[in-house]
């Protein structure tokens, strides 16, 4: 493999991963201000000098210098040399270099060339003199500087411009047919491209791979494309992406569209972190490319039945690619073109701002295939409510559904809890009892108890709020301590520090000189309030620990009763939990 045939290949493995994320397996990343910092895996350190800038998608360490792209970083971590790493990466990232021979690269560069040349063609004839294609843009409302950021190009009505063009500059047939411009009928070519507004898609290292065309009249197809090529796999790409990527960054969040007139409309209007999915349903592949700049996704589909179906599909892929997506289903107006256009940029934001979550939406359309009138239309609806509800990764967001569903169906939440969580409360248990672990701590409770000691002798008003807690006095000198306290309590005085001094051994009383010094109890109120919050929290858990015991041991098939109650009451601790 030749420098120059692995060209390629590089520029393919760096437009699908993310130097941060092949990094961050490796080194733990912190992010600060634009970049990722983290402790240098080339040579010992203490304070991170290890940087990754995700903009310029490379690594530099100021401690020991090492630096370069994420091939480098792979080969230097695995210490491979640049074929092997290359190899590596490109095996990961689906990329075949097997079969790619000398031949095939150098082809691909061929390619590259002519569709630069073709896309510099389709432009000139554009701008250059006043045609239909110009009148079609303009009365679409897009302006010059639209027009010239996105490349469009006009092919025109002649049968064989392009052809004629390219074989004088010594182009061969065989190459413009492979990549679908020219077509041959009795012997004669002629161009595939007539009578349109031509877009070319380019890729996110800035190479044209292909082209779409919009036919100016009535001509079928509306939207003619390149056809996939060596160069060109739709389901690799997304149209716009080049221009948008920097700015999806920078808002972290993309809006996917349908098409390419959706894209550029967007963008004249100040809206320039839309791309489209080139009118197919959304691929794993173009997932992964959007992730690599943002987790958050919104889908702009048009609010047709078609788009609807191609949202759906493309919500789950997204979905699984670990991404937040929400839905805006584009009414008033056929398209997020003719909406941003009728209404404006604000208006489009808003949409993007009232944006529904998946699961809403899912719910929403299984609703209004159901008739909740109806008992059987009711149980109908949990029923295809509940796989979906099954999937959600976290409790409380299911437990907030159940509970609306069970307002709007009038079913008792207890019974939804048992549809969703029956056969997983015991996985719940486990989730929750890790959420809970960190809040356990040795020491705390010793210290716990003192401060609750400390509180008492501060103010005597505090006894009685802190007797329903009596119970936590566990250490054996703040028992016999918070026992003679408790017996001194007379309501409207202050504990008498001697009298609880004189009650109390020896040992005892080195205990309450260490809480009298060394506790700092200001702004009591606050600490009080801390110190029961604590005591809830362990509470909680412990009961939690006890549950998913309990939960781990029962029949599903014969405690079903019991395993509801008891989910229920898991769910109830774990929200308790989350809104302290
Ligand atoms: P739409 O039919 O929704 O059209 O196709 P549009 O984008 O609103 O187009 P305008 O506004 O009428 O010009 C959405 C996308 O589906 C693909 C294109 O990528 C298009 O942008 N498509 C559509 C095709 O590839 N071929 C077609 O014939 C039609
Ligand atoms: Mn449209």
């Amino acid at each position: 493999m030749s420098a120059g045939n692995t060209d390629n290949i590089v520029d393919e493995i760096k437009s699908r991963c993310n130097i941060v994320d092949v990094v961050g397996r490796t080194v733990n990343l912190k992010k600060t201000g634009n970049n990722h910092k983290g402790l240098c895996p080339f040579h010992n350190e203490k304070t991170p000098s290890f940087v990754v800038s995700e903009e310029k998608q490379i690594f530099t360490c100021f401690g020991c210098g090492a630096t370069g792209d994420v091939i480098e970083f792979v080969k230097k971590l695995n210490n491979l040399d640049f074929r092997e790493a290359t190899e590596r990466m490109a095996e990961e990232y689906g990329i075949e270099i097997k079969d790619q021979s000398l031949g095939d690269d150098g082809k691909k560069a061929i390619i590259y060339g002519i569709n630069r040349e073709v896309a510099m063609f389709y432009f000139k004839s554009f701008f250059d003199h006043p045609n239909k294609g110009q009148a079609y843009m303009t009365k679409r409302g897009i302006d010059a500087a639209t027009l010239r950021k996105f490349g469009i190009g006009y092919a025109d009505e002649e049968w064989d411009s392009l052809y004629k063009f390219f074989i004088g500059l010594g182009t061969k047939e065989e190459a413009l047919l492979e990549l679908g411009l020219i077509s041959k009928s009795k012997d004669r070519y002629y161009d595939k491209f007539r009578n349109r507004v031509v877009f070319p898609i380019i890729n996110t290292r800035g190479k044209v791979i292909g082209f779409g065309g919009r036919a100016i009249g009535e001509d079928n197809p509306k939207y003619l494309n390149s056809p996939e090529t060596p160069v060109f796999q739709k389901k690799n790409n997304l149209y716009g992406l080049n221009l948008a990527r920097q700015e999806i960054g920078k808002m972290n969040y993309a809006i996917i569209v349908e098409g390419y007139m959706d894209v550029i409309s967007l963008y004249q209007h100040g809206i320039k972190n839309a791309v489209a999915s080139l009118g197919t349903a959304l691929t794993i592949n173009q997932a992964a490319m959007i992730k690599r700049y943002t987790d958050n996704v919104i889908l702009a589909y048009d609010g047709d039945e078609a788009g609807l179906a191609a949202a759906l599909r493309g919500m789950d892929i997204l979905n699984e690619a670990g991404c937040k997506v929400k839905i805006i289903q584009v009414k008033d107006g056929k398209d997020p073109d003719d909406f941003v256009k009728k209404f404006g940029k604000d208006a489009f934001l808003k949409l993007v701002q009232d944006a529904t979550p998946l699961i809403d939406y899912k719910i929403a359309l299984i609703r209004q295939k159901c008739n909740m009138e109806t008992t059987e239309g009711k149980i109908d609806f949990i029923k295809e409510v509940t796989p979906i509800l099954k999937k959600l990764k976290s409790p409380v967001e299911a437990d907030a559904y159940i509970k609306k569903i069970a307002k709007e169906t009038k079913i008792s939440e207890g019974a939804l809890h048992l549809e969703v969580m029956g056969s997983t409360g015991k996985a719940i248990a486990q989730t929750v009892k890790n959420q809970l672990d960190p809040i356990k701590s040795k020491d705390s409770n010793a210290f716990l108890e003192k401060t609750l000691i400390k509180l008492m002798i501060i103010k005597s008003e505090y006894i009685p709020k802190i007797r329903p807690y009596g119970r936590v006095f566990n250490i054996p000198g703040c028992h016999r301590i918070y026992n003679v306290i408790t017996s001194l309590y007379k309501e409207d005085s202050e504990i008498d520090i001697k009298k609880l001094e004189d009650s109390i051994d020896q040992e005892d009383n080195l205990l309450l000189q260490d809480i009298l010094q060394n506790i700092i109890a200001d702004k009591e109120d606050i600490v009080l309030e801390q110190c029961i919050t604590k005591i809830k929290m362990a509470e909680l858990k412990r009961r939690y620990t006890e549950i998913s015991d309990i939960l781990s041991m029962t029949d599903e098939d014969i405690e079903k009763n019991k395993i509801q109650e008891l989910t229920q009451e898991l769910i109830e601790i774990q929200a308790k939990i989350r809104n302290k």
